[in-house]
C-alpha cells in the first residue's frame, strides 16, 4: 500500500525515531509498503519517519543509480536500528533531494565513507562500510531518524535564500504527483 509522504514542516521529521523489534506490529508489510511508496515516488531511500512513523526504519534501493556507478545494480536494503559509528574519507559535495521537500535540490556536504551497524529485515545484525552514493543515501536518511533534514546542513546563507521556498512547500504550494500529507 503506498503511503502519503510527510512534508517538510511536519512534527514527526523533527523527532528522534525510537528503536524497533521483531514483536513490532506488521514489519513485514510495513517494509513493503514503504518500497512500494518509494518506487512510487521516485526515490532512492525512504525513512520511517517520512511516513509518519518514528521508528529507526530505512528502505534503500539505489539500482536507479546504476549509471553512475554499476555496482549499484543490486544496492537494495532494509536498515532497522541503524547506528552510524563513523563518518570517514574526504568530505564531497552532491546535489540531494527530498521527498518530504518536494523539488528543492542543494550541494550538501558529506563524507564520503560511513561505517553502520543495523539489523536487515530478518533481524539479523550486521556491521558494514559503504562508500560512494550508498554511503551518501545512507547519511541522508539516518538524518532523518535524528530529526535531521538536509537543508538543515546548508550555509547560514543558502538556508536565509531558500527560507521562503521551504515555507511555501510546508504549506502544499508545490505540484508532486505522489501522495503526501501536510502539518496540521
Ligand atoms: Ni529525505
Amino acid at each position: 500500500m503506498i503511503r502519503p509522504v510527510y512534508i517538510y514542516g511536519s512534527p514527526v521529521l523533527r523527532k528522534v525515531a525510537q528503536d524497533i523489534d521483531s514483536t513490532y506490529p506488521d514489519i513485514k508489510q510495513l517494509i513493503e509498503d514503504m518500497f512500494e511508496t518509494m518506487y512510487h515516488s521516485d526515490g532512492v531511500g525512504l525513512a520511517a519517519p517520512q511516513i509518519g512513523l518514528s521508528i529507526r526504519l530505512i528502505v534503500i534501493d539505489d539500482s536507479p543509480m546504476e549509471e553512475d556507478d554499476p555496482a549499484l545494480k543490486d544496492f537494495k536494503k532494509v536498515f532497522i536500528n541503524a547506528k552510524i559509528i563513523e563518518r570517514f574519507g574526504e568530505k564531497v559535495l552532491f546535489k540531494e533531494g527530498c521527498l518530504s521537500i518536494p523539488n528543492l535540490r542543494e550541494e550538501v556536504e558529506r563524507e564520503s565513507s560511513v561505517r553502520i551497524q543495523y539489523l536487515d529485515e530478518n533481524f539479523i545484525p550486521h556491521d558494514e562500510v559503504f562508500e560512494g552514493i550508498p554511503a551518501r543515501v545512507i547519511q541522508h536518511e539516518y538524518d532523518h531518524l535524528e530529526g535531521v533534514m538536509f537543508t538543515d546542513r546548508l550555509s547560514v546563507l543558502r538556508r536565509k535564500l531558500i527560507g521562503g521556498k521551504l515555507n511555501s512547500i510546508s504549506k502544499g504550494k508545490f505540484d508532486i504527483d505522489y501522495k503526501f500529507r501536510l502539518a496540521k
